[in-house]
């Protein structure tokens, strides 16, 4: 990754609307997290700081500033599913991946997600891009 290979990820987006955070996501979708290299390019693109990139990055949850584990699990944390157990399915993977929610363990990436439209099949989980219903520690047996 060069520097004109994240410019030409980020130009376009400079003059849109929110485009920092359009530019960021772009990032994101090219290279699976924010790197502290693209920092200072993505200032330098929208004119602004650093440190207001930084700001930005922080902000949002879904920017990463590390590379993604090879396995994301996204465990809801919304009220419906929390009714229905996801805080105790929380602990169990927590425990079953040496790891707490929020940080990366061995591969493995347990997320807080607030909703992902499983309201009523809680707890819903997403393991990378599959969306799991009714989940439990039993039916997502990701290889740990
Ligand atoms: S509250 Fe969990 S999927 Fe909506």
């Amino acid at each position: 990754m060069t520097e004109d290979d994240i410019r030409t990820q980020v130009a376009p987006h400079q003059h849109k609307l929110g485009g920092t955070i359009h530019a960021l996501h772009q990032l994101m979708r090219v290279y699976g997290y924010i790197h502290p290299e693209h920092l200072p390019i993505v200032a330098d693109v929208f004119n602004i700081s650093v440190a207001e990139v930084r700001g930005i990055i922080s902000f949002y949850e879904d920017f990463k500033t590390h590379p993604p584990a090879a396995t994301t699990i996204r465990i809801c944390q919304a009220e419906a599913c929390q009714a229905v157990g996801s805080r105790e399915l929380t602990k169990e993977l927590e425990t079953t991946y040496q790891t707490k929610l929020g940080r990366r363990g061995n591969d493995i990436e347990l997320e807080a997600v607030y909703c992902l439209g499983l309201c009523a099949t809680g707890p819903a989980v997403q393991v990378n891009d599959q969306l799991i219903a009714k989940a439990s520690a039993e039916k997502l047996q990701v290889p740990g």
